[in-house]
């Protein structure tokens, strides 16, 4: 099963991601995850994106693209994959088209932007494995604190509320096009992004038949 999980910043599809990978045995690749990864080790992807990342603005398409060319060659992608946060543009979309690799399946999470601001400034991640949390709607079983490995939750830069307003701006901008690109490919599935999280993941796993 290749699949992409479509979605505003904060729409949950890292929290998706993470709950679907582990029941159909897939790796979930995250753009975001493997960028935030390369600004952390301080390599010339990271330098790069750094400041577009922190003002809320997508990095250029080719930089994400030969990400994503590369990871897809791994062997764990050899029975299929969850791409969280790519394609984000129409020329991304493309380029994986081109690539030859086919897609199955791609699901919308569909979240209105008022609950966005409310999400991603509450959102903590994990600075040891990168699990997410919530303040409110999630919260760790120790403050400050994850569950899984113990390390220190610390929020992200760009989930300071100005940074998510533009973030949101360049979703409905450049990213939203993409659900008729794949409704157009009969691919799309949409999916209510608001309540809870395993009701959620139900009508994820219902609407591409796992
Ligand atoms: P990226 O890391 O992909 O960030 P994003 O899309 O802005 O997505 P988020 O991680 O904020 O949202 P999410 O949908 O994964 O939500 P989550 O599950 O965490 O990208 C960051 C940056 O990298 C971009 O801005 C760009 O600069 C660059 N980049 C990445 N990919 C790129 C690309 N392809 N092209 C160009 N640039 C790229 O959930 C959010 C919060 O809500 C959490 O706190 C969670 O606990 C909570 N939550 C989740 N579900 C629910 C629920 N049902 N009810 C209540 N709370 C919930
Ligand atoms: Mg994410
Ligand atoms: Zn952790």
């Amino acid at each position: 099963m290749n699949m992409i999980l479509l979605g505003a910043p904060g729409a949950g599809k890292g929290t998706q991601a993470a709950i679907i990978c582990d029941k159909l045995k897939i790796p979930t690749i995250s753009t975001g995850n493997i960028i935030r990864a390369a600004l952390k080790s301080g390599t010339e992807l990271g330098r790069k994106a750094k400041s577009y990342m922190d003002a809320g603005q997508l990095v250029p398409d080719e930089v994400v693209i030969g990400i994503i060319r590369e990871r897809l060659q791994e062997k764990d992608c050899e029975n299929g994959f969850i791409l969280d946060g790519f394609p984000r543009t129409i020329p991304q979309a493309e380029a994986l088209d081109a690539m030859g690799i086919t897609i199955d399946t791609v699901v919308d999470i569909e979240v209105s932007d008022e609950e966005i601001i409310r999400r991603l400034s509450g959102r903590r991640v994990c600075e040891a494995c990168g699990a997410t949390y919530h303040v409110e709607f999630q919260p760790p079983k120790v403050e400050g604190q994850c569950d899984a490995c113990a390390g220190a939750l610390v929020q992200r830069k760009d989930d300071h509320t100005a940074t998510v307003r533009e973030r949101l701006n360049v979703y409905h901008e450049q990213t939203e096009p993409l659900k008729g690109y794949y409704a157009k490919q009969g691919k799309l599935h949409e999916v209510p992004g608001e309540g809870d999280i395993a009701e959620i993941t139900r009508l994820t796993l219902a609407a591409i038949g796992a």
